[in-house]
């Protein structure tokens, strides 16, 4: 076990107390992130006592205490992973040779690159969900968008540290922009598109935490798998924070759904309108919400065929999700991959084109898998309330704005189709404004303990030692 020196003002398992300089910066760092995080973060709770978990060390048992603090209190500090003796790059082109404890020169920009682009999504989401607290359905659930808030802010603190401890002066004023760039911002917004996107609603919070967490999760797969072992060891760390971000969603979601169901078994109706009437989510909203964040979340993933991805992959800087046991050939030096564009006016082209071109649809299909885990979940309430309904994912064509489907409309199952018809039948796919307003009007802050909104379900269990209707945040 690594132990962590909790006495510093900046808690770390990195030695930092023995690198004067680079301390020096980040403590210089620190009020910056305690300015922005005053400003930026979740507005109007930074009195409140919260129940919340702190990382005090990266072992299995011990990474996770729970404590009342407030939030401008938090301990947000810098956790690495145990280091892996010996450990060797696991793909490309340099498989089985030593990983680098420095940052090679030739790779020096790739690396920043990729480092920035992940820390910006971190404050991005907490700028993006910064109004939600005031409308909370529960104090339950107030306490677990802080929970996430913070641990945002942790993993900004990683991406920082890594930027201020290899990468010299210009990983200092990456680490400055950080706090500059603002979710939404005309000027100066954050790098990638679905981190502007406002989230003003639960159910878009509940869509970004199952949808949009998740892309992190197998962005960080992939950067815990780099021959960089500083940034693997980060991300590695990283990843059981963000398993508890996509339990939120999940759940989330599934007791947006039991309350649905309640609803329409108490007004023996499936109409739309008359869900609405009896104040829940009726369920052609949810998977229009649903179909929005998840065509946004692929997007992320980038291009199907890539040559950057190709080359990260080749020069052992980023890997694929569960590079060693999920994947036999770790060079793909010769493999292919079948991709499907559009061709024409409304063909479809399949071709094989280099696999390590494909990496980036390699990740996305394995995260597709993955998305599938709560939609079996919320299938099964559904079937049990005898309800004819059944969520799905769309294609992974639908709605694209990345890669080569974007600009090619398709329907929900993928069919190519026109313009004219996009336009006219869009609204029955993705939310509409009414939707919005109507999704709006529902969020209203609930603060007695125990007690929840009319259009979501109680949650099950508590948290920590605690029960459901435990006063998790003291307003
Ligand atoms: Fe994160
Ligand atoms: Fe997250």
């Amino acid at each position: 076990m690594t132990s962590i020196a909790y006495g510093e003002r900046i808690p770390n398992n990195v030695a930092l107390a023995d690198n004067k300089v680079l301390q020096r910066a980040l403590e210089h760092w620190q009020p910056r992130f305690l300015s922005w995080w005053k400003e930026m973060g979740p507005s109007d709770f930074n009195a409140a006592e919260v129940y919340l978990r702190t990382a005090t060390s990266v072992d299995a048992k011990g990474w996770a205490t729970y404590g009342s603090v407030m939030m401008p209190d938090y301990r947000w500090g810098i956790f690495l992973a145990d280091q892996i003796p010996e450990r060797k790059i696991g793909f490309g082109d340099l498989l089985g040779q030593p990983v680098w404890h420095q940052v090679p020169g030739e790779h020096r920009s790739t690396l920043r690159r990729l480092i920035v682009t992940q820390g910006d999504t971190e404050p991005a989401s907490v700028e993006q969900q910064r109004l939600l607290g005031h409308v909370a359905p529960s104090i339950y659930d107030l306490r677990s968008l802080f929970q996430i808030n913070v641990e945002e802010g942790r993993h900004l603190w990683a991406m920082v540290y890594l930027l201020h401890a290899y990468f010299g002066r210009d990983g200092r004023e990456e680490a400055e922009a950080l706090l500059e760039r603002h979710s939404g911002n005309r000027d100066n917004p954050r790098i990638l598109n679905t981190f502007n996107e406002p989230v003003e609603d639960w159910l878009s919070l509940f869509m970004f935490t199952y949808f949009t967490d998740r892309d992190g999760k197998y962005q960080l797969k992939c950067l815990a798998e780099s021959g960089f072992d500083p940034l693997a060891r980060t991300c590695r760390f990283m990843l059981t924070e963000e398993a508890y971000h996509m339990s939120v969603g999940m759940l989330g979601l599934g007791r947006v759904i039991k309350r649905t169901a309640e609803v329409m078994k108490e007004i023996g109706s499936d109409d739309p309108e008359a869900v609405r009437r009896a104040g829940a989510i009726d369920l052609p909203t949810f998977q229009r919400y649903l179909n929005f964040w998840y065509s946004s979340s692929l997007d992320l993933f980038g291009s199907e065929v890539s040559s950057n991805a190709a080359t990260t992959f080749a020069n052992g800087i980023k890997g694929r999700p569960d590079e060693t046991t999920a994947f036999e050939d770790h060079e793909i030096r010769n493999a292919t991959f079948a991709l499907e564009s559009p061709d024409g006016e409304t063909g479809v082209r399949r071709e094989d084109v280099p696999m390590r071109n494909a990496v980036n649809e390699i990740v996305r299909g394995a995260y597709i898998g993955d998305c599938e885990v709560g939609l079996r979940l919320w299938n099964r309430t559904l079937s049990r309330a005898n309800i004819q309904f059944e969520i799905r994912l769309p294609s992974s064509r639908f709605n694209r704005t990345v890669g080569v489907w974007a600009g090619n409309p398709v329907d929900p199952s993928g069919e190519r189709m026109s313009n004219e018809a996009w336009a006219q039948r869009k609204a029955g796919w993705l939310p509409s404004e009414s939707d919005r307003a109507y999704v709006k009007g529902l969020m209203k802050r609930v603060t007695e303990p125990g007690k929840v909104a009319g259009w979501i379900a109680p949650p099950e269990r508590g948290v920590g030692t605690h029960p459901p209707d435990y006063e998790y945040v003291r307003l």
